[in-house]
């Protein structure tokens, strides 16, 4: 994932930036139908360059985005957020008027407290408010590359702890444990479980260096302690997410978008109480970090 001069183009789809950093909207596809291989290969190009790929006015079925999905290979059931009766891969993230949005607020890399963390995250717009619900999004790569080489080197080699456990129960998220509300959790080991990835990783496609922490998940350096690691922590979540590596997608009803997560950090944004907003997610498999 580059800026925007150097991007490539494409033989099948129409891409225009969404930001100098990063993300893209693509033209000339409809998802509801089989890809053509020449079509699918320019949409994965365009998600390993721009890091989020977003579509408009995309009329789709539950099975239309888990058969995108599968393109890029096997679908996650969360062990701890509960699916769709019927199709347990989709997550139906629905935040009903009047309440505030409480999942996916805040810096994150989707399941990085995964062994292997999740490959990308697909989402589909249902209802959207008519202001406000944007996600933000930041590109790690540029991230990385933006630090000084002095940081970069003491990075190398560097291990990160990542955990569940703060963001799984924090207040909000333990009123969602069996409950019948929009968005129900279940009780899972995954919680109580430390895994741990490189602090940078290399992209497993491309091989661009990224930087891989974030606020949510990432928990203290291996072999430092939570108090060694907190600043350093602070520093770089606070890095990675600078607004100039930033682009914002703007929902719209029957919207559509990919990012890669592990190159990608996204944010929910909570600035809309009064209305409902409903997002579909299905999240790709990942595979271990190096
Ligand atoms: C998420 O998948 O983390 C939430 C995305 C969103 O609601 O915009």
């Amino acid at each position: 994932m580059r800026l925007l001069m150097e991007h490539p183009t494409f033989s099948t789809i129409v891409v225009n930036p969404l930001s100098r950093a990063l993300g893209a909207e693509i033209e000339g596809v409809d998802l509801s139908q089989p890809l053509e291989d020449a079509q699918f290969e320019d949409i994965q190009n365009a998600l390993f360059t721009f890091g989020v790929i977003g579509f408009r006015d995309q009329t789709l079925s539950h099975q239309n985005q888990i058969d995108f999905a599968l393109r890029f290979g096997t679908l996650e059931v969360h062990p701890i957020v509960k699916g769709m009766e019927g199709h347990p891969e989709i997550i139906r993230m629905h935040k009903p008027a009047g309440t505030p949005a409480s999942f996916g607020v805040g810096w994150h890399s989707d399941n990085s407290f995964f062994v292997q963390p999740s490959l990308g995250s697909i989402v589909y717009a249902e209802t959207v408010p008519p202001v406000g619900g944007d996600t933000l999004f930041a590109n790690q790569q540029l991230a990385y590359d933006m630090l000084s080489d002095g940081l970069r080197k003491t990075l190398e080699g560097l291990v990160a702890i990542h955990s569940a456990k703060e963001a799984y129960t924090s207040p909000t998220a333990l009123e969602k444990y069996d409950s019948d509300g929009p968005i129900s959790y279940k009780k899972s080991d995954i919680i109580e479980k430390f895994v741990e990835h490189p602090v940078v990783i290399k992209h497993p496609v491309t091989g661009k260096k990224a930087l891989y922490v974030n606020a949510m998940f990432t928990h203290h350096f291996k072999g430092w302690t939570m108090e060694e690691s907190k600043p350093l922590l602070e520093f770089l979540s606070t890095h990675a997410t600078r607004e100039d590596f930033q682009c914002r997608f703007k929902w719209q009803k029957n919207s559509l978008v990919m990012w890669d997560n592990r190159v990608v950090q996204h944010a929910a944004l909570n600035d809309y109480v009064d209305y409902d907003r409903t997002l579909y997610r299905v999240t790709v498999n990942g595979t271990t970090l190096n």
